[in-house]
């Protein structure tokens, strides 16, 4: 079957995985990647099918509501996979207007302009979908009860040797909303935008929530491009406060194909938690990129640990994240594929054989921003 599908941040991080996994899969579909080219957006992301008859870029702000109905018109949109956002929690802290403006408003246009279209359509909302793409972190922080990490209820493929949880609680779909950071704040407030549409106008909504992504093409502002990126230059490894914060990572390649099974399987209005059952410390992750790129490098072991310097903490930094995906597991059987010692192996060396690709992202600028931010100590 044909649809005409617009992909939004598809220049971005995990937007590119996405984009490419629909065009190489589904060639009778047209694919719009519809992103606005902020520092964190990169058409060098998707070299590979840029030049694929079913694939087309369109440079727009999604808070163009105008441009961006006028496009549904235009295309005869049926689909919208939503990822544009601000997506980096430090930004956010130094400037909290720019996500309210993209995250916020520029959900609701893309919505508003979306209800206007299909409600002027004879079928109208019949087989229309609006997916918003969103992060655990609307949920808040979990407690660490169990610091020195205990056997966990439940792994997957994902979950690494020797996989502890670090508490005895999870997010679950069913988790009241409490965002900390503005960041958070603001993906929550597009959330529950997205369900207004749907309870108010009928409109066929999902949200999934995942947790932390990591592989090929982040840029490298997040902890793990950052510092595979820092270990390769021998430059200092700011780890927040004591490395402490946990963190549940999934390979990117696993959430784009959630993303295609919920977009073309998932029950409308639903939400769907996307996780690998995969929680780390900050510091012992750090300490195993610090091993795989050493190894990779030929570096003797424990070469690069002298580069690890705690610095302030990042300001309401949430303690622990992990996410129970249980029912998209049992419901649409989705799983990991991928180990995630494997993945981290496979991502430093993505990074490590791809440097003019980090050369093109990295600027001077970029470092300057944080300056007076994070203080050695
Ligand atoms: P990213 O920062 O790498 O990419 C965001 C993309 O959105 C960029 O291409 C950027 O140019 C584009 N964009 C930003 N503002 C825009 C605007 N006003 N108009 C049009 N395009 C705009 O982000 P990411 O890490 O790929 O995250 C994508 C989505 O997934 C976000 O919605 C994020 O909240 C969500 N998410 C991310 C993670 C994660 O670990 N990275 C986890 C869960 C959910
Ligand atoms: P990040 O990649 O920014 O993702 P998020 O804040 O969305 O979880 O950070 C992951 C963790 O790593 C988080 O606990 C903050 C920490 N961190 C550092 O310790 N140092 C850094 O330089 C960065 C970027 C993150």
């Amino acid at each position: 079957m044909k649809r005409n599908i617009v992909i939004t941040g598809g220049a971005g991080f995990i937007g590119s995985h996405v984009v490419r996994l629909f065009v190489n899969k589904y060639p009778e579909y047209n694919i719009i990647n519809l992103d606005k080219l902020t520092y964190a957006g990169n058409l060098a992301n998707l070299k590979d099918v840029e030049d694929k008859p079913n694939y087309k870029f369109v440079k727009m702000d999604i808070c163009d509501f105008d441009a961006f109905y006028q496009l549904m018109q235009d295309e005869k949109i049926d689909g919208i996979i939503h990822l544009a956002a601000e997506s980096h929690v430090d930004r956010s802290i130094k400037d909290p207007f720019t996500f309210a403006k993209t995250n916020v408003m520029g959900t609701l246009a893309l919505l508003q302009a979306a209800k206007l279209y299909w409600e002027s359509l004879p079928d109208k909302y019949e087989g229309k979908r609006f997916y918003h793409i969103s992060t655990d972190e609307v949920y808040g922080t979990l407690s660490m009860n169990h610091p020195e990490g205990v056997e966990p209820p439940f792994k997957t493929v994902a979950s690494s040797e020797g996989h502890k949880a670090y508490g005895d609680n999870f997010f679950y779909e069913t988790t009241k909303y409490d965002p900390h950071s503005p960041y958070s704040a603001s993906k929550a407030s597009s959330d529950h935008f997205v369900r207004a549409y749907h309870d108010t106008y009928g409109m066929p909504t999902i949200v999934t929530n995942c947790s932390n992504n990591y592989g090929p093409y982040q840029f490298p502002e997040k902890l793990i491009p950052l510092f595979i990126n820092n270990i390769r230059n021998r430059k200092p490894l700011p780890v927040y406060g004591k490395g402490e914060n946990v963190r549940d990572w999934l390979f990117v390649e696993d959430h784009a194909r959630a993303i295609d099974i919920i977009f073309h399987e998932g029950q409308v209005a639903e939400t769907y938690n996307i996780g690998g059952f995969n929680e780390w410390k900050n510091i012992d992750l750090i300490k195993v990129m610090i091993k795989t790129v050493d190894k990779i490098l030929g570096n003797p072991e424990g070469h690069s640990l002298d580069l690890i310097t705690y610095v302030t903490d990042r300001l309401g930094h949430d303690a622990r994240y992990a996410i129970d995906s249980t029912k998209l597991q049992k419901e649409l059987g989705w799983e990991p594929s991928l180990q995630f010692e494997e993945g981290i192996e496979k991502t430093v060396r993505w990074y490590l054989d791809n440097q003019e690709w980090m050369d093109n992202v990295t600027s001077g600028d970029y470092l300057k921003y944080y300056e007076d931010m994070y203080k050695t100590i």
